[in-house]
């Protein structure tokens, strides 16, 4: 059992992994972000659901928009208006206390214990370190479900190349890959790689998590024809209790961060004899590439 911070920007498959986490890891608070849903959005949806799940975590609000480039989109589509489906009344106020302060401190007040689980837009990590370097050499490690390596052909989902949470604040994503922080990084190669049906949802102890994912096994079904859906950021759960089911590579990562490939992340493939090397002094990331997708889904089912 891990000491984590939540860094959320809460759609239905980040509080899949909030009910995981909530079974598997001690939960310090719950960060925060745009994404998915607007950040006030996403405080109200953290309450909620941990309200709904019986989890007691502080929740906090931070960046409301990208530390670089502003896209101007939301998820509607895929996690409802209101980012849980549409399914539930939420009588939660979007005020809280500030996310960048609380994860700067708590990781000074234990040194080499915290955990950031990072399952939105980089933007509150990035800017945490931005303001205070000092606590990277502080942080065990940081999970990020994002990005994209083209393992299995899953190239991007937002567009031909690029992941979502990458793309939403590509430049807070280069920031923390390319730091010397310590990174796991789950990208689409694995994520998109365990799906779960309605009948597997059905059958978990949490009747909310069938409510709120009807409009999202739809989206899954008619708009990219696969029954299921897919479980994305809760693989970052599934990554600390069993880094066993994953095939790893280490390699530094940069974000492309103009362009038609916006977005895009990019790992080493061969030693660069170049003068322009993009990673030069960038730390070498652990990158999941291969997942053993029946054994993560069923430790999962049992676990909730
Ligand atoms: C990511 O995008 C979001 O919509 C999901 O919550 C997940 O974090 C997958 O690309
Ligand atoms: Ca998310």
């Amino acid at each position: 059992m891990r000491k984590i911070i939540f860094d959320t920007d809460i759609g239905v498959d980040d509080a899949f992994a909030l009910a995981y986490a909530a079974k598997t890891q001690t939960i310090l608070g719950i960060t925060t972000v745009f994404g998915n849903v607007s950040v006030g959005q996403a405080v109200k949806n953290a309450r909620l659901f941990s309200q709904q799940i019986g989890l007691k975590a502080p929740v906090f609000r931070g960046c409301s928009r990208p530390v670089g480039l502003a896209q101007v989109t939301n998820s509607a589509l895929v996690h409802g208006s209101d980012g849980l489906g549409d399914a539930l009344h939420n009588p939660f106020d979007e005020q809280a206390d500030n996310a960048i302060s609380f994860i700067i401190d708590t990781v000074k007040s234990l040194p080499g214990e915290v955990t950031l689980v990072a399952i939105g837009p980089l933007s509150n990590i990035a800017t945490a370190i931005n303001l205070a370097p000092e606590i990277i050499p502080l942080i065990k490690e940081v999970v990020i479900m994002g990005g994209a390596f083209g393992t299995h052909g899953h190239a991007g989902n937002v567009t031909p190349q690029s992941e979502f949470n990458i793309w939403k604040d590509p430049h807070a994503a280069d920031l923390v890959l390319s730091s010397a922080l310590p990174v796991v990084v789950l990208p689409l190669d694995v994520t998109h790689e365990v799906l779960i049906t309605g009948e597997d949802i059905r059958q978990l102890n949490v009747p909310v998590l069938t409510q709120i994912s009807k409009g999202y096994l739809q989206y899954s079904l008619e708009r990219e024809g696969f029954e299921g859906m897919a479980l994305h950021d809760t693989l970052t759960i599934s990554w600390l209790n069993h880094p066993e089911f994953f095939t790893t590579v280490k390699s530094p990562v940069r974000v492309v961060t103009e362009g038609i490939t916006l977005g895009q992340t990019l790992r080493r493939l061969t030693q660069l004899a170049s003068r322009f090397n993009p990673f030069a002094n960038c730390a070498e990331q652990t990158l999941c590439l291969e997942v053993d997708a029946q054994k993560v889904k069923q430790a999962f089912l049992t676990s909730l």
